[in-house]
């Protein structure tokens, strides 16, 4: 500006004016604490909203009847047989959440995970009963091996010597098997959170070719492999036998391999894609709804809900407080979707206005 005006140039024509800052005006006429001042103007003003639409509610199906076993390091959370888990349903349904997605306990695992596709495996019974009992919830159902395998890994083991190798284009194929079965059983939506490459595109045309060109596919896109799933191993009793996940998980310091995984899942066929953990990867969340602008769900994972829930039992926090703005840290970062353990119970909050 100095040197344009010596030369006598008119601002504005060879040089940009000076502007006051885009973004805000200049104090004192601008005063951001007068928008804040009571209830009614935050609320007028407020940027990101909670919506019970917004939440999915996992659950943890398992063999039996009257069947609620506490999970010890979920508090509030419990495996449920069939019958168990549509009162849960409906509660949460009543409450106002639109969405389940389901996880099974089966009575017996081997090396083939041959409960996760047996067409009457825990969840496709589950996914039978709840459409039955339950009209208008929309079943999601988790597509993976580890729960069925009796190494728990998410993939086909191959042994060599010492060592193992989870495979990838042999798991294809019980994954893909896997879905095609959910569909059969009435599932409205497969998740597949195994993170085998090239899983996607299995499913959707091992789908399509089944009927079920309409099935949507909500793909774990970016999953990090993270100690934050603690507890929902012991939920799912899912725990790797051997070794741990970090060949087929993503790395947690890796943000440009997660924007990657979640271009090859949407190239291959997901409609919704999902960053997870949630909390400790907000900026994931971020430029994966920035970058591609696709429906965008976050998983709120068990050890996230484990901390507020530690924390609040010992008065340390407020536990809806907590949870509420948690919650809403993960629509600012572009969740339209979020799968929480807390998700009745916010529910229920956000009616109380
Ligand atoms: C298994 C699966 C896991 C979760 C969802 N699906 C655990 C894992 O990968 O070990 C984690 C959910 C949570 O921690 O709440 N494929
Ligand atoms: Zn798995």
């Amino acid at each position: 500006m100095a040197l344009g005006q010596a030369l006598g140039l008119r601002a504005g024509l060879f040089m940009m004016p000076r502007m006051p800052s885009p973004l805000t005006g200049d104090f004192p006429s601008y005063r951001p604490r007068r928008l804040r001042g009571s209830e009614m103007l935050r609320r007028m003003v407020r940027e990101t909203r909670l919506h019970p639409d917004q939440l999915v509610l996992p659950l943890f199906i398992r063999p039996g009847r009257k069947v609620r076993n506490a999970v010890p390091s979920m508090p509030g959370v419990f495996q449920l047989s069939i019958d168990e888990a549509v009162r849960e349903a409906a509660k949460a349904q009543k409450a106002g959440v639109p969405a389940v997605i389901l996880f099974g306990i089966p009575s017996k695992k081997d090396t083939r995970a041959s409960g996760a596709y047996a067409k009457n495996g825990i969840v496709q019974k589950a996914v039978r009963q709840l459409k039955r009992d339950v009209p208008g919830l929309l079943i999601i159902t988790d597509v993976c091996l580890c729960e069925y395998m009796s190494h728990g890994h998410c993939g086909l083991v191959k042994k060599s010597g010492k060592s193992a190798t989870i495979e990838n284009d042999s798991s294809l194929k019980l994954l893909a098997r896997t879905a095609v079965s959910h569909a059969e059983a009435g599932a409205d939506v497969v998740a597949p959170s195994d993170m085998m490459d090239g899983r996607v595109a299995a499913i959707r045309t091992a789908l399509d070719s089944g009927g079920f060109n309409n099935t949507p596919i909500m793909s774990y896109a970016a999953k990090f492999a993270s100690a934050y799933y603690g507890p929902f191993r012991d939920a799912a009793e899912s725990t790797p036998q051997f070794g741990d996940r970090r060949s087929y998980q993503m790395d947690a310091a890796n943000a440009e391999e997660a924007l990657r995984e979640v271009a090859l899942d949407l190239r291959e066929g997901a409609d919704i894609v999902m960053v997870k953990p949630a909390l400790a990867y907000l900026d994931i969340l971020h430029r994966v709804k920035s970058e591609f602008g696709y429906p965008t769900a976050a998983y709120a994972v068990s050890g996230e809900y484990s901390m507020i829930q530690a924390a609040a039992k010992r008065g340390w926090v407020d536990e809806r407080a907590v949870t509420m703005e948690s919650l809403l840290a993960m629509r600012r970062a572009g969740a339209d979707i979020i799968l929480t353990y807390a998700a009745t119970k916010a529910a229920g909050w956000l009616k109380e206005g």
